[in-house]
């Protein structure tokens, strides 16, 4: 792979997630030694800037938000030897002549034909007209070689996302298209698999039969901030659940892959998808619960409510949270409710995934015994824990709660790279296992879509919650009658 060219073209190659993630995945590959030798990277963008400041803006986004902290100046000076400025309006076929003259040439010196890359990052109204037009001038003509990577948000209902998926195959090859959802480059998440698949012990415990509730929470303390415009249009459930929370479950929930491979993998979590108890408009009220953040204190600091926000309707319905219970109907899972939840302006940032086994059905001991929890935090904190019983010192046969912890930061010398790193070394290299397929966006729309349209006919069901808090108190309802509450680390 090291020795195969590169073109990268970055369209919105200028914009906010260049500049905090794009731009730092590909710096960091770099000094990692993990591009090829040969590789150009096209920031594609409608205005012109001043000779240099391109680069100037593009090392700041380094510096800001790389996990290595501030980049070294040589390092940088032979990074930018490889990234360009190109301005060019999305709209007009004189950018993509132009483009693909660029692309060309460098194919000529290179004397191979490179690996193309084509990274949508822009707003959604122009994946069209740039497909329409990579398609027109034969930009992306090689099956074989050139990938397209397309952001999130992957349309806003079913149908949209269908007409999405219908336009890029029209125009190119379902192998060539590369949907992205962070979510599945980060590590931990990558070890659900590992952890799962590759330890015998555990698989036999995951199912009904041993599993009694699985609790997905991914919260978040930030605020919609700038993005109100985005937000107001999107909500918790579309930004958050039917991509990442989705995904997490499906992860969690799939069976065994034939092998470890893109369509082995993709195939097991459509199929899980699809088991989904679809939503009726009696459950998505029941079972869903949608809530908005009011005025409150995040970390100590004043938090305005949503409605209050930059570019939010004062009188918005767009949910800033959601909690809820999901059914999945297989053998597997029979009877076992998934409860997710996500939201915005929340006491603290935390993607947590627990699996709470059932009380043993035989009682030998005096005291209470708590059920076994196993616990997988994908951030802040990295690590997999797993709570137990235990009897404490002393004359007496006493237990207590204890935890068995694997932590990233006390066992590995490796540092965890970001999930965009991952994910477009992974895309660079042709391998779409963490990038989600035609039917499966499709289907986690189909399982959403319920919920969006009982919501658009029930407007005053929206319930509140103080920034800074953990949320409505119909979140904490809605898991009680799990008998337990909302769960994060053991000691929670
Ligand atoms: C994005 C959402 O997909 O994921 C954001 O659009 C959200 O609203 C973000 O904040 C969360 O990602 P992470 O990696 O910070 O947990």
């Amino acid at each position: 792979f090291k020795s195969t060219p590169a073109n990268i073209v970055i369209f919105g190659g200028f914009g906010d997630l260049a500049w905090r993630k794009l731009i730092p995945a590909f710096y960091n590959l770099y000094i990692s030694g993990y591009l090829p030798e040969k590789f150009a990277i096209y920031g594609v963008h409608y205005q012109g800037l001043p000779e240099g400041a391109y680069e100037k803006h593009m090392l700041e986004g380094v510096n800001l938000f790389s996990r290595r902290g501030k980049a070294k100046a040589a390092e940088w000076k032979k990074f930018t030897d490889h990234l360009y400025f190109f301005q060019g309006d999305f709209t007009i076929d004189e950018t993509y002549t132009r483009l693909k003259a660029t692309l060309d040439e460098n194919d000529k010196k290179w004397k191979t034909r490179a690996t193309r890359l084509l990274y949508y990052s822009v707003a959604p109204s122009f994946i069209e007209v740039i497909s329409n037009s990579v398609s027109k001038h034969n930009i992306a003509a090689q099956r074989e070689k050139d990938r397209i990577v397309v952001e999130k948000p992957f349309g806003t209902d079913l149908a949209s996302a269908k007409g999405l998926n219908d336009l890029l195959n029209k125009l190119f090859y379902e192998n060539q298209i590369y949907r992205i959802d962070h979510y599945l480059g980060k590590e931990v998440v990558q070890n659900i698999s590992a952890f799962r698949f590759a330890n015998y012990i555990f698989e036999p415990l995951w199912n009904s039969k041993f599993i009694d509730q699985v609790q997905i929470s991914v919260t978040e303390s930030v605020s919609v901030g700038t993005r109100g415009s985005y937000y107001d249009k999107s909500g918790a459930l579309r930004d958050m659940v039917q991509n990442h929370l989705l995904q997490l479950l499906s992860l969690v929930a799939m069976e065994c892959p034939g092998n470890y491979d893109a369509e082995d993998i993709r195939k097991q979590k459509v199929k899980v998808l699809k088991k989904v108890r679809p939503f009726t408009t009696a459950t998505a009220i029941q079972d869903v619960v949608r809530a908005q953040y009011t005025r409150g204190e995040v970390k100590g600091k004043e938090q305005p409510g949503y409605k209050e926000e930059t570019n939010v309707a004062r009188n918005s319905t767009t949910e800033t949270y959601v909690a809820m219970k999901v059914w999945i109907d297989n053998p597997r899972w029979k009877g076992v409710p998934f409860y997710l939840r996500t939201g915005k302006s929340l006491e603290k940032q935390s993607s947590v995934i627990v699996v709470q086994f059932k009380d043993s059905p035989h009682k030998i001991f005096k005291d209470d015994v708590v059920p076994n929890r196993l616990v997988i935090s994908i951030q802040p904190e990295q690590k997999i824990s797993l709570l137990f019983e235990g009897k404490v010192p002393g004359l007496e046969m006493k237990l207590k709660p204890l935890e068995m912890d694997f932590s990233y930061h006390d066992s590995f010398i490796e540092e965890a790279p970001e999930a965009y790193e991952t994910l477009l070394l992974d895309a660079l290299e042709g391998d779409a296992t963490q990038f989600i397929r035609a039917d499966q966006v499709e289907t986690a729309w189909s399982i959403v879509m319920p919920i969006l349209n009982a919501w658009s006919k029930e407007k005053g069901d929206m319930k509140k919650y103080k920034a800074g808090s953990w949320g409505p108190k119909e979140a904490e309802d809605l898991i009680k009658e799990g008998r337990i509450k909302w769960l994060m680390l053991p000691e929670s």
